[in-house]
C-alpha cells in the first residue's frame, strides 16, 4: 500500500522524503497550519518526527500521507492523503482523507484537487466501502472540502483528550460512484438514473 505518487492537473502527490524537512518545517511553524487542534504551529522536531513517522507508515506498506507539490514548479505546498484515524477509537475501523496547506496555498482549489485524487484512490484502488474526514466545525474551509468533495455529516462527537467538538463527515463509496456517474451522464447529455446496487 504505501503512498503511491499520483498527478493531478496541477498537483503532484508523492511520498513525503527526509529532504522535505525544512519546507515542510517552515509551513508546520505556521500557527494557522495546526490552528486545529493544537492552537501552535510546530517546531521543527515535531515536523522531523511527522516525516520520520511517514516514512515509516509508508515503507511498512500502511496508508501514509502524501507531499503535495505542485506540477509546475515542484514546491512542496502541504499534505494531504488517507490515514487511520487512531486518536478517535470510537470511529474505527475507518479510513480517514485529510489536508493541510501552507497559508499562501489556499483558496486557489489545491486541497480539494488533492482531497479528490485520494478520494478516487481510496475507493478505486482499495474498494473501501466508505471514507471518513474529521474536523472541528469551526474549521469551516475544511469543511467546505468535505462538502464539494460529497461528505456529509455522519457523527458529531469530542475529541477524547481535549475535548473539543469534532464533526465526523462520511462519504460512502456507492454515493461516490452515483455522484460520479451522473457528472459523467451531464457530460454526456443523456440523464442516468441513480444506481440502487446494495452489493456494492
Ligand atoms: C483546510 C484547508 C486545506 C482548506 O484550504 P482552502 O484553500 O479553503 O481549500 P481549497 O484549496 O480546496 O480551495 C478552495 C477555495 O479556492 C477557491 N478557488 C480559487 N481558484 C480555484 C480553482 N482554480 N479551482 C478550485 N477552487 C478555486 C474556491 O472557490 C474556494 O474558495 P471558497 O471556499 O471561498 O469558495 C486550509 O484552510 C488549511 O490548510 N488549513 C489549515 C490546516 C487544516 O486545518 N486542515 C484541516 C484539518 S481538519
Amino acid at each position: 500500500m504505501g503512498c503511491p505518487t499520483i498527478q493531478t492537473a496541477r498537483l503532484v502527490l508523492r511520498p513525503l522524503a527526509r529532504d522535505d524537512t525544512e519546507v515542510l518545517a517552515a509551513l508546520h511553524a505556521e500557527e494557522s497550519f495546526w490552528h486545529y487542534p493544537y492552537r501552535r504551529g510546530w517546531t521543527h522536531d515535531e515536523t522531523q518526527r511527522f516525516i520520520d513517522r511517514s516514512l515509516e507508515l509508508h515503507e511498512s506498506g500502511s496508508f501514509a500521507l502524501s507531499a503535495v507539490a505542485l506540477r509546475e514548479g515542484g514546491d512542496l505546498i502541504g499534505w494531504a492523503g488517507l490515514s487511520i484515524p487512531f486518536f478517535l477509537p470510537e470511529v474505527l475501523p475507518a479510513v480517514e482523507v485529510g489536508w493541510r496547506l501552507g497559508e499562501q496555498y489556499r483558496r486557489r482549489g489545491f486541497a480539494t484537487e488533492a482531497g479528490e485524487a485520494w478520494v478516487q484512490h481510496g475507493f478505486e484502488r482499495h474498494a473501501l466501502a466508505e471514507i471518513v474526514s474529521i474536523y472541528d466545525p469551526e474549521n469551516t474551509a475544511s469543511g467546505a472540502v468535505m462538502r464539494r468533495l460529497g461528505f456529509e455529516v455522519g457523527q458529531e462527537t469530542v475529541h477524547p483528550t481535549n475535548g473539543v467538538r469534532l464533526h465526523v463527515m462520511k462519504l460512502a463509496r456507492s454515493t461516490w460512484l452515483d455522484a460520479a456517474r451522473q457528472a459523467r451522464s451531464r457530460l454526456q447529455g443523456s440523464p442516468d438514473p441513480p444506481s440502487t446496487n446494495a452489493g456494492r
